[in-house]
């Protein structure tokens, strides 16, 4: 324990020094990169007709064929290591001593015997609940509005960490968000108090946005929350895509300022790979998602993916990215009606000088790939005159990985698709 405490504590402080944000991370050695894996809800949400949809119903069977699958087609080995069950897993009823069951018909061994099944292949598991009365879906929460102020956080704190469970997201629902800034870090202590490694996922900020109009306390926020979504739910579309895409371009020195090591700003889940987005605008998230350092959780069904949509959620390079350890949220540097462009800072530092991500976005919906030009100074100001970068085609699109080199005055020039599409290069400082 003192050996993991010490070790956290240099991890940190290497992180620490050069970053004044950084000061804001959780200091339990947690999520110190964007944690990735499976999250149900978005493809899956709360099917539980078992007996017409079998293969797609919320039941154990369901995770515990996308854990094979994460081990089997190598995306454990990339860094998607939890599996995470969202809504609609447990009984409606606790049990007689106040605790909650997990449906008994569609979980019959058990959360424990599901997070075995996940530690025994190197996986985590991941569940969820509700700060409020119900979850969404209308399954227990951890409060309790109808029994005298009695409530659930820790009983239910502790029954996940007897489970073995490494992650808890905590919803919204049926409960007032103006009451967020108390419940959350309620939820937080109950489980810290477990002594059990877990990450905690809010939803925080985005009801207190989206429904009370308010600006969320995000300082209180990235103490509390290893990853917190800041806005609606994504679902299968570019247009949920491209909302997201502009909300994080709206709030970007804010989200830039709270995103790091421990804590991260979440835009939701990955939907690459079922139906609503072309393989231009998959790329497209996968960039985007990377660029901001965000929570890599693929929510679609692993079993029947394409090759296609696959290569795109294991491309290492882009992944490097999203895992660059400073966390550091990507910048958005220009912007008119229709054209983007993002650049982030990455490892590696030569002589103080950062290499960089680079994302242009090309969001025209009528004509052919355009090129878009910029010069790099304009992109990274404080590039000193003489340092050179080699440019890295990360999606490797004209066939090759190294397109040349460039200095501050050069324009980084690059041909684009349209409707969604992006190119993205890490300018490698040499
Ligand atoms: C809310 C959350 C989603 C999901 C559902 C489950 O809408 O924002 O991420 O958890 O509830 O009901």
């Amino acid at each position: 324990m003192l050996i993991k405490l010490i070790f956290h504590i240099i991890f940190l402080l290497t992180i620490l020094l050069p970053n004044i944000p950084f000061l804001l991370a959780r200091d339990d050695g947690l999520a110190l990169t964007p944690p990735m894996g499976f999250l149900s809800w978005e493809r899956f949400a709360c099917q539980t007709d078992c007996d017409r949809y079998p293969h797609s119903c919320i039941n154990e069977q369901l995770y515990k064929d996308m854990a094979d699958r994460l081990v089997a087609d190598g995306y454990r080995e990339l860094g998607y290591e939890y599996v995470n069950v969202d809504d609609c897993w447990s009984e409606k009823q606790r049990d007689s001593s106040g605790r909650l069951v997990a449906d008994r018909k569609r979980f019959p061994s058990g959360i424990k015997a599901l997070a075995d099944y996940m530690h025994a292949r190197r996986l985590k598991l991941g569940i969820y609940g509700d700060v409020g009365n119900l979850t969404c879906g209308g399954y227990p929460g951890q409060n309790n509005h109808t029994a005298g102020g009695h409530d659930y956080y820790d009983l239910d704190a502790q029954t996940v960490a007897d489970w073995g469970v490494d992650s808890f997201k905590s919803d919204g629902c049926y409960e007032e968000p103006l009451d967020f800034d108390r419940l959350y870090p309620k939820m937080d202590k109950a489980l810290n108090a477990t002594g059990r490694n877990m990450v905690f996922i809010c939803e925080w900020p985005f009801y207190q946005y989206v429904y009370r109009n308010m600006t969320p306390d995000y300082e209180a926020i990235a103490h509390t929350c290893h990853v917190y979504r800041s806005y609606k739910d994504v679902v299968d579309s570019w247009a949920s895509i491209d909302e997201i895409i502009t909300y994080y371009g709206t709030y970007n020195d804010l989200f830039r300022k709270y995103n790091g090591p421990g804590h991260f700003s979440d835009p939701d889940e990955l939907t690459i790979g079922n139906w609503g987005l072309s393989w231009e605008q998959s790329r497209t998230q996968m960039a985007m998602w990377s660029m901001w350092s965000s929570p890599l959780y693929i929510s679609t069904d692993l079993r029947k993916l394409r090759p296609e949509f696959k290569a795109i959620l294991q491309n290492r390079a882009v992944i490097a990215v999203n895992q660059d350890r400073h966390g550091i949220m990507a910048k958005r540097v220009f912007a008119d009606t229709n054209r983007q462009v993002w650049v982030k800072q990455v490892e590696p530092v030569v002589n103080g000088q950062w290499s960089y991500a680079v994302a242009y976005l090309n969001r025209e919906l009528l004509g052919d790939a355009i090129y878009m030009s910029h010069k790099l100074s304009d992109l990274i100001p404080d590039t000193k005159p003489g340092v050179k970068y080699e440019i890295h085609d990360l999606f490797l699109d004209e066939g090759k990985e190294i397109l040349g080199t460039i200095t501050r005055d050069d324009q980084l020039e690059l041909l684009i698709n349209t409707a969604g599409a992006v190119r993205m290069v890490k300018l490698l400082v040499k």
